[in-house]
């Protein structure tokens, strides 16, 4: 009897865990849904930090869409991403694009200030960028970057 009452709790508590993770994912759904344009990223088959990214950006209620290409310098040079400001995966959001490891702030300014632009950078990959979290201590710059290749400052981390 007692051995049965354990049992039958042990099936309740995981019925309910699994219930209340099933309704926090809805809720992520619903918020990326009515807020946020979807991200859709393309990235080289081998790397995995472009899908670290991928999902921070989930976390913060972006809905993204995850596309595999052997063409990431061409999809870069097609979409007037600058060489000189590039990463390992390419995104397209509401007719911008954001080139490597940005984080969701920088993103959310953007589209709230519709700067004239192509899109934001972080170049490279740096230590301290979501997705990386290598190095927190280290810093970064995004760079707003337009057709011609130019690019100023837009964010310091
Ligand atoms: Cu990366
Ligand atoms: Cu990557």
């Amino acid at each position: 009897m007692k051995k049965t009452i354990i049992y039958l709790s042990i099936i309740l508590l995981s019925s309910l865990a699994v219930w209340a993770f099933a309704k926090r994912s809805n809720q992520i759904n619903e918020a990326a849904n009515k807020d946020l344009p979807e991200v859709v990223m393309y990235k080289n088959p081998q790397c995995t930090c472009c899908d670290r990214w991928a999902n921070y950006l989930r976390k913060q209620g972006f809905p993204v869409s995850v596309n595999i290409s052997d063409e990431m310098i061409s999809i870069k040079e097609t979409n007037n991403v600058p060489l000189n400001l590039a990463s390992c995966h390419t995104a397209f959001i509401d007719d911008y694009i954001v080139e490597g490891h940005v984080p969701a702030e920088d993103i959310n300014k953007m589209l709230k200030d519709r700067p004239e632009a192509v899109g934001i950078a972080a170049p490279g990959m740096p230590a301290a960028s979501p997705g990386m979290d290598i190095d927190t201590d280290d810093t970064y710059e995004v760079r707003l970057f337009d057709k011609e290749g130019n690019s100023s400052l837009f964010a310091t981390h």
